[in-house]
């Protein structure tokens, strides 16, 4: 039985999944596996085949396979069909067969940093503005749905986009979504609890121009899951009108949770000292 996994992706070198997952081997004294493994779209195919010859017991998936990994997997659970990527693979004996299920462990790392960085985050079940509407943004509002938000706003550069989604996932999720550009900010931020950058805006110092931070509520949350820098400008204006927020790294270490666990049979816990080797290794300390 294999105890090895990997991390897939093309390009792959500066991915910290092998740095979280070897910690936490070495820490809790496995004996097993966790390594980078560049594979281009064209084989992809064949490394399905490497998985289903037993050669791992899974791993995770990074850019640009997270849809066509989605689409060859045997199985998929909800969230994960809700939104159509996966980041996690499982391969699971049955009978003489392995089957491949392919997970999203994204909504549960958003959801988990923001447990252990804001406690309470989600107790007033109110509203919530989600800037972006792409791949993580997806995630980002199966999270938010899950964890009681009623309404869910989705603002976008491109209004048609956030609202085409809002209806496609709608269909699917118990709060109710909405799709607006930009602009629409003015008049939502009074009433969100919550507001989640899953925009790549925000890297090399880019900043959301025309967005008043201090209209939010006193009380709003408001984080990020771009984590380079660990603090961008949205952050810094938030933080500097007195609102709480979290940054995205914390994201990253717990969505690596579940596979670990899956994969290894032993459910590791996110440390402070785990975060700072993680920091440290991509020069954010
Ligand atoms: P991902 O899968 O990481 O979410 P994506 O599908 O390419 O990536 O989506 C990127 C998101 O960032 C989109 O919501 C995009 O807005 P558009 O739909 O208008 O393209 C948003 N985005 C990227 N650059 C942006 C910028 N300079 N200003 C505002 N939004 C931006």
């Amino acid at each position: 039985m294999s105890r090895d996994a990997f991390v897939l992706g093309h390009p792959i070198s500066h991915s910290q999944s092998p740095l979280i997952h070897n910690s936490w081997l070495a820490q809790y004294g496995i004996e097993g596996s966790y390594r980078a493994i560049d594979v281009d779209p064209a084989g992809l195919v064949d490394f399905f085949a490497r998985l289903r010859a037993g050669e791992f017991v899974g791993g995770n998936v990074t850019i640009p396979h997270k849809q066509a990994v989605w689409e060859l997997a045997d199985m998929r659970d909800d969230q994960t069909r809700m939104i159509g990527a996966a980041n996690t693979l499982i391969v699971r004996s049955q009978a003489t067969d392995r089957i491949i299920s392919a997970t999203n462990t994204d909504w549960i790392g958003f959801a988990a940093n923001l447990d252990e960085q804001a406690p309470g985050w989600d107790q007033q079940g109110g509203e919530a503005l989600v800037l972006g509407a792409g791949g993580a943004s997806r995630a980002i509002i199966i999270a938010l749905s899950y964890r009681g938000y009623s309404k869910i706003h989705i603002l976008n550069r491109t209004e048609g986009r956030a609202i085409a989604l809002a209806k496609e996932l709608g269909r699917h999720v118990n709060a109710k979504l909405s799709g607006g550009g930009l602009q629409d900010f003015a008049h939502l931020a009074p009433n969100a609890g919550v507001l989640v950058n899953t925009t790549s805006l925000g890297m090399h110092g880019t900043r959301f121009e025309m967005l008043d931070i201090s209209l939010l509520k006193k009380d709003a949350l408001v984080t990020d899951i771009v984590y380079t820098p660990l603090m961008t400008p949205l952050l810094a204006e938030a933080s500097q009108a007195g609102y709480k927020t979290v940054d995205g790294l914390g994201m990253l270490l717990h969505q690596a949770v579940p596979g670990f666990e899956a994969w290894f049979g032993t459910k590791p816990v996110v440390t402070s000292q785990l975060r700072h080797i993680v920091e440290r290794a991509m020069g954010l300390a």
